[in-house]
């Protein structure tokens, strides 16, 4: 049985596990098409996965040169569209794009394009929202209209000497879409055995395997 005594903590009894410096933190999490309106009025869509939800309310990370978060923090309205993991390869096809004009200089080294069109580039549906102004993807079976309530800058100690600093974007999903084909006859339930995100795991996309088992709090 393990306790916490030091003596499990101290390093020469620890075997199994080796420090290790990774250049990211990925462990897993869903990929998310965010899909927010240009000046122009057209819809930009920005691929991303630094995101997480509770209650009404989801958490997300964007790097300070995209478009996608310069859009919602002028807008304040954004789509969360959820993707399937069959559409990972449309997914890719407009991951090394971004929508600003020029490309950031960082961004250009690493073979970024500017792309005016990513709908286009990835042969994905627009389709209306009901309360917000930026499209919504047609092929994700999951998606939520927001309005951006809060940001806040990265916390303490972020060194100036990285390429580019991030906000954390607060928002309010006021409208959830779904699937009829994933959702229970008759209820609010998603249904879990039609139902798997696409996740980015260390920067490799990944499906869901089978059910494990449920909490005690599962309602379905
Ligand atoms: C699967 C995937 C996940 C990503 N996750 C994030 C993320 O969480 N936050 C972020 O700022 N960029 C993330 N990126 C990078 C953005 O997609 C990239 O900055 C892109 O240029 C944004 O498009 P935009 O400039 O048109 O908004 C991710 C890219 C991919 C392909």
């Amino acid at each position: 049985m393990l306790t916490n005594k030091a003596e499990f903590n101290a390093d020469e009894s620890d075997r199994e596990h080796i420090e290790i410096k990774p250049s990211v933190l990925y462990i897993g999490t869903p990929v998310v098409l965010i899909t927010s309106l240009n000046a122009d009025g057209t819809t930009n869509v920005s691929p991303m996965s630094s995101v997480w939800a509770l209650y009404d309310r989801v958490v997300m990370g964007l790097t300070s040169t995209s478009k996608g978060r310069e859009n919602l923090l002028r807008e304040r309205q954004l789509i969360l569209n959820f993707p399937s993991p069959e559409l990972w390869p449309k997914v890719e096809a407009i991951a090394p794009t971004t929508g600003r004009d020029p490309v950031p200089p960082h961004k250009e080294k690493i073979g970024y394009r500017f792309e005016a069109d990513k709908f286009d580039v990835a042969g994905f549906t627009p389709q209306a929202a009901d309360l917000v102004r930026p499209l919504r993807i047609a092929e994700c079976p999951i998606q939520f209209e927001a309005e951006v309530v809060a940001a806040h800058s990265p916390g303490a100690e972020w060194s100036s000497e990285r390429p580019e600093a991030f906000s954390i974007i607060e928002a309010k999903v006021i409208r959830v879409h779904a699937h009829r084909d994933i959702v229970i006859p008759d209820t609010n339930h998603i249904d879990t055995n039609r139902w798997s995100p696409l996740l980015y795991v260390f920067r490799h996309y990944f499906g869901t395997g089978p059910d494990l088992g449920r909490t005690f709090k599962a309602e379905r």
